[in-house]
């Protein structure tokens, strides 16, 4: 039976905890929440999301791509040799493209991710997902509810549809959707130049060394946490088993 009591006692959020390290910082947000919540419902009719690679969760979490590498909708990985480009997603929404369009920095991956009501994403982290690192990953909520619990490292992330938030996703991450109704997010990866950078309040660049003394051996914790999953196949033993039919 999946954990989806979230508590704070992982070793990795007693340490972010204890070193004072910051995981996630507001941005500012003017966003018109109900046209992008029918925008986003409209792609996901269209375009039916597909699974998120990797074993972290067990098919409840999809995604279609706004901007990928080449231009297909389907395609949610960084593929060498390719360009970020649209997709023909887009093309349903036209408020979501100028919203796009007008946050002008070096735009990588746009993805629409759902989480299925009842799934989990469990413990992992994307160690160059950083503003310390190469890519600084931005999260719209679109649809959400009070039911979804989510943890950066000891950090309870109660983000709210419409507002535009950064999290530090080199370090732990883990999400369950207790509620009723499918929670979907924008996620828009951003090379990290000081263009970027300047979005940021000072007090949160200042509060990078206190990431970076600890982000190596939480790194190494994790791969220790979670080798048997990576070995085995989350989803692969759970399809086994029964309990999850893909579709
Ligand atoms: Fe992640």
């Amino acid at each position: 039976m999946m954990n989806t009591n979230f508590g704070h006692l992982f070793p990795w959020q007693l340490l972010t905890r204890f070193a004072g390290a910051r995981m996630t910082c507001r941005l500012e947000s003017n966003l018109d929440v109900i046209r992008l919540g029918k925008e986003a419902e409209k792609i996901i009719e269209e375009f039916k999301p597909v699974d998120q690679h990797g074993d972290d969760h067990a098919g409840g979490w999809k995604s279609v791509s706004l901007i990928s590498f080449g231009g297909d909708p389907f395609e949610s990985k960084v593929v060498p040799g390719k360009l970020p480009m649209k997709t023909p997603a887009l093309q349903l929404a036209p408020y979501l493209e100028s919203v796009l369009d007008a946050f002008d920095y070096d735009k990588q991956r746009v993805r629409m991710m759902q989480l299925l009501p009842g799934e989990t994403i469990l413990w992992h982290d994307d160690y160059s997902e950083s503003i310390d690192s190469v890519t600084a990953r931005i999260h719209i909520p679109i649809v959400t509810n009070s039911d979804v619990k989510f943890q950066i490292s000891h950090e309870d992330c109660r983000w709210l549809a419409g507002e535009i938030w950064y999290g530090d996703f080199s370090f732990p991450h883990r999400v369950h959707n207790g509620g009723r109704k499918r929670r979907i997010h924008l996620v828009i990866d951003v090379r990290v130049n000081d263009q970027l950078l300047g979005l940021f309040p000072p007090e949160y660049l200042a509060n990078r060394p206190k990431r970076d003394r600890i982000r190596g051996i939480i790194a190494l914790m994790v791969r220790f946490y979670t080798w048997r999953r990576y070995r085995f196949g989350y989803m692969k033993r759970k399809q086994k088993s029964g309990l999850y039919q893909a579709g």
